[in-house]
């Protein structure tokens, strides 16, 4: 018999989908104790969140956050409005005795973060970050790979996270779909929106960042904000590029930007060991690619792992070998890796606390760009 655990949901946009649908497909899949229950959908407009509960079968609806963390039924609370909101919620929900599954950036800064960490640590309720491209089955292979030392000593790590949907001047800032491009809602610009994913990977993959330099670019200085009606200065960065040290004594590169046409989510990584290479690319999720030195010279050469087989991570959990899953699956991994760390008091990663690590390399990074010198990540 599974324990129900009653989710309320605050925000319906894209995350709020990925989660329910995660939330709705994980006990058909995965053999867990717990189940979440589809409690209650909280956003701003009546009938837009009423619209949401009826199509992902939420049970009832709020219209403030306030109201959803005042509820005796809700067990967790899913934060999936803009970042500007997510410190605010979480120390509320922390306060009300509530886990805490907070979407990435953790914060709009490491300031904001480490308040979310102290309170849920006061608290302590179980809190969990979604950085999900740790748990496409293709990436946590390539930890396992890792973490088996079949790459030796690392020396590179390369990263870039590449879209072209800002380039339009006439675009507008703020608001609904655009909040993005308004620094008080986002914080930053692809620096917390995207290297924050190249960057957890990577401390998941490779350990920490020790120091980085950076600099950044806004393409566009000046757009119509939406919720002011005035033509107003962009503050977020819309392309960053960065070179850093790992405290592994490895070299890292990442790149980001939402200028480079023809690019929709272009996520790749690769790491250049002293036996053996690791390449993935987002556009082609369910495959690996590897280089091994030690094999025979002759037959040598990158091979293309068709992560798909039962003895891959997370795998044997869908269809047969040969058969892919895509970019959902992951959030469904996170939710099941959740409630199975519940059943075991052993947290799923990254909690809070890791993930305010990854805060602390976007704030260097930014704080890098403005200074325009290097600067030691914070630990
Ligand atoms: N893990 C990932 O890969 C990933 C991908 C996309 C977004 N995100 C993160 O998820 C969060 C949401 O992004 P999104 O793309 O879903 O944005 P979105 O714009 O699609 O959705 C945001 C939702 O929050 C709601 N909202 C705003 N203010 C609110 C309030 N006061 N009360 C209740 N609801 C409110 C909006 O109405 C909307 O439904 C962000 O922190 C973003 O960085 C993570």
């Amino acid at each position: 018999m599974t324990k129900a655990l009653n989710v309320g949901l605050i925000g319906y946009g894209f995350m709020g989908r990925a989660h329910s649908n995660a939330y709705a497909k994980v006990n058909h899949f995965f053999d867990l104790a717990y189940r979440p229950v589809r409690k209650a959908a909280c956003g701003r407009d009546q009938k837009n969140t009423q619209a949401f509960a009826d199509q992902w079968g939420y049970e009832s609806i709020e219209t403030d956050w306030r109201n959803l963390l005042a509820r005796k039924d809700i067990d967790v609370v899913d934060i999936c409005t803009p970042n500007n909101l997510h410190r605010e919620i979480a120390i509320a929900a922390a306060e009300a005795g509530k886990m805490i599954l907070c979407e990435k950036p953790l914060a709009r800064n490491g300031a904001e973060g480490q308040d979310m960490v102290q309170a849920v640590e006061k608290a302590g309720v179980p809190n969990m970050v979604w950085y999900n491209y740790r748990r496409i089955p293709a990436v946590t292979l390539a930890k396992q790979l890792i973490d088996e030392g079949r790459l030796g000593k690392i020396f590179h790590y390369r990263s870039v996270f590449l879209q072209d949907w800002t380039i339009a001047e006439d675009l507008h800032q703020g608001g609904q779909a655009l909040w993005r491009l308004d620094v008080n809602a986002a914080g930053s610009g692809v620096t917390g929106d995207l290297l924050a994913h190249c960057f957890d990977t990577a401390r998941w993959l490779n350990g920490d960042l020790d120091s980085v330099t950076a600099m950044t670019e806004t393409f566009v200085k000046e757009r119509m904000h939406n919720l002011t009606g005035k033509v107003e200065k962009v503050e977020i960065d819309d392309a960053c590029a960065v070179l850093s040290r790992f405290a592994n004594g490895s070299l890292g590169t990442f790149e980001s930007t939402r200028y480079a046409r023809g690019h929709k989510a272009l996520y790749t990584l690769e790491i250049n060991g002293e036996k053996a290479s690791i390449a993935w690319d987002l556009h082609d999720l369910h495959r690996l690619s590897y280089f091994d030195h030690a094999d025979d010279s002759i037959v040598r050469g990158w091979r293309s792992i068709h992560v798909t087989d039962s003895d891959m991570p997370y795998m044997d959990k869908w269809w047969v070998p040969g058969l892919q899953i895509g970019y959902e699956h992951s959030f469904v991994h996170q939710v099941a890796d959740f409630l199975e760390g519940l059943a075991k008091d052993e947290p799923a990663a990254p909690t809070f606390k890791d993930a305010l690590k990854t805060q602390y390399v976007c704030d260097a990074v930014l704080d890098s760009a403005k200074a325009q010198n290097w600067q030691k990540v914070r630990q």
